[in-house]
């Protein structure tokens, strides 16, 4: 990872030029999933998910030079919608640090955050891929200009992907618009445990106006965390047999992308998500994310197609919300079956995203 980011600047021998830079990132969904990792956040598995549109995370950092480096942690203020939030200082905090270790001339920087996301904050819908891309591509967007260092926005996106990794494993893959696969694959030629790439060639056009309606059925905070829930794939049981499976998933999932097979797409990803949820129910200690109203959901989707023979599927990450995916074609149907439902809980509707923006920065 180190040679990866090949930093040479180690002392403070930069000048400021601006001091402050905004970006926008998006959240992701995983189609086949990353569920247990090794050291330095590498996957046990290849993933294949796509950025959301509207999902964002925007961050403006305001930064300023200091005389000498920080020891062993950032001076750093974190806002978050407007008002001072310690607990994600203290996560961004240990980020800095980590990132340091690749990008040194961090130690030489004060920081204050200003972050918002573009959904509720406590909607349930995960936040910390679009949160932890959008600092990752705001350092080494950073390094880029104190440097010269010249690179394009396909170096930049590679090393942010990285970098994001190292925050949150999953966020990598919020680096990149549309589909994206992280964990080296033979699969994929130029596929990486370090970043996500691009797969939108080996995509049909017809998966190119996906859809995703997230229905909300818990915004509380999650009883177990994906990072303890990663930790518990390390003793077991199905562990070994769950990363060939994902590698079977992959190459099934590749192929139904490539035809435009809608169908075959639907369910190999209800099963990838199921058996995401299987594994936290299997493990040791066993726990369980999903609520009866989400496997109701899921039971009359399944009613709802057989009427129909409509094209709408679920996956699940980890928590009890429903992602229904489809083709734009399908949204009429969307409402309809939603509408069956007769919920109370709030649905987020979204779509293939366009990924990462820089923004211009407004009272600077
Ligand atoms: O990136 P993490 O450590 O929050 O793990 C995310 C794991 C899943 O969302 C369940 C799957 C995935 O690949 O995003």
């Amino acid at each position: 990872m180190k040679e990866f980011f090949n930093n040479k600047y180690t002392q403070g021998e930069f000048e400021l030029g601006s001091n402050s830079i905004c970006y926008s990132c998006p959240s992701n969904i995983a189609l086949i999933k990353y569920w247990g990792k090794k050291e330095t956040q590498l996957p046990r598995n290849p993933s294949l998910g796509f950025s959301l549109e509207d999902a964002r995370t925007t961050t403006k950092l305001k930064y300023s030079k200091r005389g000498r480096p920080w020891d062993d942690s950032p001076d750093l203020k974190f806002y978050f919608e407007g008002s001072q939030n310690q607990s994600f200082a203290m996560k961004v905090s240990g980020f800095i640090t980590k990132a340091s270790e690749y990008l040194p001339f961090l130690r030489w920087l004060d920081f204050e955050f200003d972050s918002s996301n573009s959904f509720p904050h406590s909607s349930g819908m995960a936040s910390s891929a679009s949160a932890m891309s959008a600092i990752a591509l705001i350092f080494v967007d950073i390094e880029n200009q104190l440097f010269n260092l010249d690179q394009n926005q396909d170096v930049i996106r590679k090393k942010a992907s990285a970098l994001a990794r190292i925050g949150s494993g999953s966020a990598c893959r919020s680096l990149l618009p549309h589909f994206s696969v992280w964990g080296e694959t033979p699969e994929y030629e130029g596929s990486s445990d370090l970043f996500a790439i691009d797969i939108d060639k080996q995509v049909h056009q017809d998966f190119m106006d996906i859809c995703d309606s997230v229905v909300i059925v818990s915004s509380q905070v999650k009883s177990v965390s994906s990072s303890h829930g990663h930790k518990l794939m390390d003793q077991h049981p199905f562990a070994e047999n769950r990363y060939l499976q994902a590698r079977e998933n992959l190459s099934k999932l590749k192929g139904h992308l490539k035809k435009g097979d809608w169908v075959g797409f639907g369910e190999l990803i209800e099963l990838e998500a199921l058996t995401l949820h299987g594994l936290m129910m299997s493990s040791s200690p066993s726990y369980t994310l999903l609520r009866p109203l989400s496997l109701e959901i899921i039971e009359e989707l399944k009613n709802f197609r057989t009427k129909t023979n409509c094209d709408i599927y679920f996956t699940l990450d980890a928590g009890p919300n429903i992602h229904l995916i489809y083709p734009h074609k399908e949204k009429e149907n969307l409402l309809v079956f939603l509408r069956s439902l007769n919920l109370s809980c709030d649905v987020h509707h979204d779509h293939l995203g366009s990924g990462p923006k820089k923004l211009v920065v407004t009272n600077g």
